[in-house]
């Protein structure tokens, strides 16, 4: 039997590229580490409802809870576009989510020293370096409340609501609290409390939590300040926590700050060892098929699979090593700067592997 069990939902777009990569990175750690993994493919988004009608086939729910932990590609693409919500690709995965209760999400965004001079913020401003852990939580507030369709004054209406319970606000504090004593000890809280009144119980279930934390420094940013502040200077952050719809738009914004969102990785976590890791970024389908996708996202995914669910901490420094030291001379098209090698995705994957 192998050591480890880990089910592979690759999804759409260049999710089955980027997946393959990351997948070749990980059997090199595997061998390198002396760990054996055995690996399980299942259905999640547009190829799930292609094959059987639904986002989520209740087979796929099964295979990741008996497994050690979940590598996602990425799901959603036109084709599926103009299907109902609830049964749309991205409807899986927020079932998925929700079904392995994968409430914490976080989003690392880190400049990779050589890629500096990616980032299009200027060399002052990001300073020695970047390294914010953004905490979302994942399986509340708007993505999750109640939804509809009806008439408002005669005129056809949708609405979506935005809710958290204390317990919810709690637990993804916690986590981040935690994360922050691990780390540089400061917390920044983000919400809209000046209009919303979940963002008012948000920010005082916060600071309530925070009595349990006298080390950590916790200060509160509204999300449209935030959005700023991290564009003028991403330096003040350490760990930043808020909520599924916040946490969604500031890490696309904190990705670029690191170069491109082909590098930011993330890791869905429950409490439990299980977790479902998987780049920050979607199916890319403006691109899908050139072979050109960066698959370092779901590479260091891998990474952060190694160090949150497998505790196999050297592989996980070995995988973000060797994706430093490959970015000193090769650059998938979406980091790629004058001087350098331009690699294809699978050349990514084979050079990540050589390094490792
Ligand atoms: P996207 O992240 O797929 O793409 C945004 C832009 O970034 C595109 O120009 C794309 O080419 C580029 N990009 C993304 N990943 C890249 C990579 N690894 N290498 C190089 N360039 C990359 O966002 P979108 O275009 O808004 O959404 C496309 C589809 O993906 C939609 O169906 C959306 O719902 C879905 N989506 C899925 C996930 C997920 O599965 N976790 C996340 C976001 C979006
Ligand atoms: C992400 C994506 C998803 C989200 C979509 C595809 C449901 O944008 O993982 O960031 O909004 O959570
Ligand atoms: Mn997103």
């Amino acid at each position: 039997m192998a050591d480890y069990k880990i089910t592979l939902l690759k999804g759409d777009g260049i999710g089955p590229e980027i997946v393959d990569q990351a997948v070749k990175v990980l059997n090199k750690a595997a061998d390198k580490f002396g760990f054996t993994v055995e690996y399980d493919e299942a259905l999640l988004g547009g190829c799930a409802i292609d094959a059987t009608g639904v986002p989520l086939p209740d087979e796929t729910i099964a295979k990741c809870k008996v497994s050690d932990s979940v590598l996602l590609g990425a799901v959603g693409g036109p084709k599926w576009d103009n299907l109902p919500g609830s049964v749309r690709p991205e409807a899986g995965l927020l079932g998925i989510r929700g079904a392995l209760g994968l409430f914490a999400n976080l989003r690392p965004s880190v400049i990779f020293g050589p890629l500096k001079s990616a980032s299009p913020i200027k060399d002052e401003i990001i300073g020695d370096k970047m390294d914010i852990l953004i905490v979302r939580e994942l399986t509340g507030g708007i993505y999750f409340g109640e939804r509809g369709r009806g008439e408002v004054n005669g005129s056809p209406a949708a609405w979506d609501t935005e809710k958290y319970s204390v317990a919810e606000i709690e637990r993804i504090a916690r986590v981040a609290f935690d994360m922050a004593m691990k780390r540089g000890k400061k917390l920044t809280s983000v919400d809209k409390a000046n209009v919303l009144e979940s963002s008012r119980l948000w920010r005082k279930t916060v600071i309530e939590v925070s009595k349990d934390y006298p080390e950590v420094e916790l200060n509160h940013l509204y999300v449209d300040n935030c959005a700023m502040q991290l564009v003028r200077n991403p330096k003040q952050f350490d760990v930043i926590v808020t909520s599924n719809i916040f946490g969604d738009i500031l890490s696309d914004e904190a990705s670029m700050i690191a170069g491109s969102i082909g590098m930011l990785a993330s890791a869905s976590l429950s409490g439990g060892k299980l977790g479902l890791y998987e780049p920050i970024h979607g199916s890319a389908p403006d691109i899908a098929g050139l072979g050109i996708a960066n698959p370092l996202a779901t590479i260091l995914s891998v990474a952060m699979m190694f160090r949150y669910s497998l505790e196999q901490n050297e592989a996980a420094d070995a995988i973000e090593a060797a994706v430093a030291k490959v970015l000193e001379t090769d650059r998938t098209p979406d980091i790629y700067e004058k001087g350098m090698n331009k690699v294809s995705c699978e050349q990514m994957g084979d050079l990540v592997c050589e390094a490792l």
